[in-house]
C-alpha cells in the first residue's frame, strides 16, 4: 500500500524498486505495473526471469551494473536494501521525486532538499487488507514465490532469511 498511500504513484511515472526479487519488492513490482508505472528492478542474474514474470520493464543486474548509470530522472524510488543504497538512489530522482524507504537510513546522510523522503507506517489495517484482497481477486497481484519449511526447521528458515537473498517469502508450516 505504500505505493498508493505514501508514494502516490500514478500511471506513466517511473519507479525504481530495489530487491525486486524479495517478498516486499516482488509485490511492489506487480502493484506498480498494475498502477501503470514503468518499473526498473535491480536483481541478481538468476532472478531476472522471475522479476520479469512479475512485470518489471527493465531488470538491472546490480552485481555487474550500476543502477545510477541506467536510471535517470526517476519519479519514485522504493528502497528496501539499506546501506549505501538510499544515498545512491537519491541521485536517480528528478527534482520533486519521492524516495520511499522501509529500511533504516544510514547514520551519515546528506539529504537533497528538492526531493521528498517518505517512510511508510505499516499499521494493521483491515482497509488495506480489503484492497489487497481485491487486487488478488482481480489477478493484479499474486503471492510471490514461497519456500515452505516445517516449523521444526525454523533455524534453517532464519539462516536462509539472514542471507538476504531469499526469492519471495519463507512460510513456516504448522501441522
Ligand atoms: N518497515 C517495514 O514495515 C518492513 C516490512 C517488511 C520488510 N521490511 C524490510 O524490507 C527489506 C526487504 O524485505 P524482504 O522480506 O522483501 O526481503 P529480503 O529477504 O530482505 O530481501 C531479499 C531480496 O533482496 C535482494 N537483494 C539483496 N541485496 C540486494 C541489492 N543490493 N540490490 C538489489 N536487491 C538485493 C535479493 O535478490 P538477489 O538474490 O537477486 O540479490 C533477494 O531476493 C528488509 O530489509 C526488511 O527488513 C521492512
Amino acid at each position: 500500500m505504500s505505493l498508493d498511500d505514501v508514494a502516490g504513484l500514478t500511471s506513466g511515472e517511473t519507479i525504481l524498486i530495489h530487491a525486486a526479487a524479495g517478498g516486499v519488492g516482488g509485490f511492489a513490482v506487480q502493484h506498480a505495473k498494475h498502477v501503470g508505472a514503468k518499473v526498473y528492478a535491480p536483481a541478481s542474474a538468476p532472478n531476472h526471469d522471475y522479476v520479469k514474470s512479475l512485470g518489471a520493464d527493465i531488470v538491472i543486474d546490480y552485481r555487474n551494473q550500476d543502477f545510477t548509470e541506467i536510471v535517470k530522472e526517476c519519479d519514485v524510488v522504493y528502497e528496501t536494501v539499506g546501506g549505501e543504497v538510499p544515498s545512491r538512489s537519491e541521485t536517480v530522482l528528478k527534482p520533486d521525486g519521492r524516495l520511499v524507504y522501509i529500511t533504516r537510513p544510514p547514520e551519515e546522510y546528506s539529504p537533497r532538499d528538492d526531493i521528498e523522503y517518505l517512510r511508510p507506517k505499516v499499521p494493521r489495517a483491515a482497509g488495506h487488507m480489503a484492497v489487497i484482497s481485491d487486487l488478488v481477486a482481480q489477478g493484479a497481484v499474486w503471492a510471490p514465490e514461497i519456500t515452505e519449511l516445517p516449523l521444526d526447521q525454523i533455524k534453517k528458515a532464519h539462516e536462509l532469511s539472514a542471507t538476504e537473498h531469499v526469492r519471495g517469502k519463507i512460510v513456516l508450516v504448522v501441522r
